[in-house]
């Protein structure tokens, strides 16, 4: 699982991001990831979030129709792009042309987390 930079300048987006998330929504963080900004998905499901570089398995296009505005279909992140379907707490693709294949996981960084939040 990829790792954000601890002590990013870029960091602080995460906690305006995690206290604006609501239950089965997704939305964007950026973060430092190797020392360059890199876009995330942020979700939040049964009060779990989980974050996910911004990258589609598929053909590696961002997922968002526009920035940090994402696809939500009956509690699943859809690709804008080719319309592929992921599980907003697993990242793994149910449907379209890379199922099987999974966004790829990022820790989210300790000691940022809501309260409520225990990933
Ligand atoms: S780039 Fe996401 S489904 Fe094709």
């Amino acid at each position: 699982m990829l790792q954000p930079d601890d002590k990013s300048g870029v960091s602080v987006s995460l906690s305006a991001v995690l206290a604006q998330l609501s239950e089965g929504s997704a939305s964007e963080a950026v973060l430092a990831i190797g020392g360059e900004p890199a876009s995330l998905i942020v979700t939040r499901v049964a009060g779990q979030v989980q974050a996910f570089r911004n990258i589609c398995p598929h053909a590696g296009r961002r997922l968002d129709w526009a920035p940090g505005e994402f696809l939500i279909d009956q509690g699943q992140l859809v690709c804008a792009v080719h319309g592929a379907s992921f599980d907003m707490a697993s990242g793994l693709c149910v449907a379209g042309p890379c199922k099987g294949a999974s966004l790829t996981p990022v820790a989210l960084v300790p000691g940022i987390h809501p309260p409520d939040c225990e990933s």
